[in-house]
C-alpha cells in the first residue's frame, strides 16, 4: 500500500533555478521513511534537484554531490541521507557499507544512480527519472 497521498507531477524545468524550485515543491510529499531514487545520465540535474528538496525540508547551507563521499548526511527534524551509487556500483559493497540500515532507519533516503542497487530497495519507493532535453532544459518524471 502506498503512503503517498499527495502528488507531485514533475514537468519541464528550463533552468537550474527552476529545477531547484521543482525539488522544493516535491519536498511537500516527502516524509520520514521515504526512499527516493533519482535516475538519468550524468549532469541531468539530480543533485541540483536534491538542493531544492533539502531547502524545502528546511536545510540552510551548502549541498554537495555525494559522488566521492558516497553518503552525505543532513540532520534536520528528520535525518536525511543523500547517497550516490555512481562510483560504487557493487551491491555487495553497498551491503557492507550498511545500505540496508540506511533504508530501514526511518530517515528520508535519496539515492542518485539507484539502478545499481534497485533489487534491495523497497517496492514503495519513489522513482524519479531525469532527462536532458537541451543544454538548460530538463524533463523530470515520477515513475508510476
Ligand atoms: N534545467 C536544469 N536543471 C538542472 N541542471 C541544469 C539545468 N540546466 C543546466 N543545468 C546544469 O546541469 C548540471 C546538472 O548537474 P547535477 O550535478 O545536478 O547533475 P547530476 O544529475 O547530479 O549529475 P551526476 O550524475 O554527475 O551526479 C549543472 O551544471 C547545472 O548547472
Ligand atoms: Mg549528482
Amino acid at each position: 500500500m502506498s503512503n503517498y497521498s499527495k502528488s507531485w507531477d514533475g514537468g519541464i524545468f528550463k533552468s537550474c533555478d527552476e529545477t531547484i524550485q521543482g525539488g522544493k515543491s516535491f519536498s511537500d510529499i516527502v516524509f520520514p521513511g521515504t526512499v527516493i531514487g533519482l535516475g538519468g545520465g550524468l549532469g541531468v540535474g539530480k543533485t541540483t534537484f536534491v538542493k531544492g528538496l533539502l531547502e524545502g525540508l528546511g536545510y540552510i547551507g551548502n549541498v554537495t554531490s555525494p559522488t566521492f563521499t558516497l553518503v552525505n548526511q543532513y540532520n534536520l527534524d528528520s535525518t536525511i541521507y543523500h547517497i550516490d551509487c555512481y562510483r560504487e556500483t557493487d551491491l555487495e559493497s553497498w551491503m557492507k557499507l550498511g545500505i540496508n540500515e540506511y533504508i530501514n532507519s526511518g530517515s528520508i533516503v535519496i539515492i542518485e544512480w539507484y539502478g545499481y542497487i534497485e533489487s534491495i530497495l523497497p517496492s514503495d519507493m519513489i522513482k524519479i527519472d531525469f532527462k536532458m532535453l537541451s543544454q538548460n532544459s530538463r524533463q523530470i518524471v515520477i515513475r508510476k
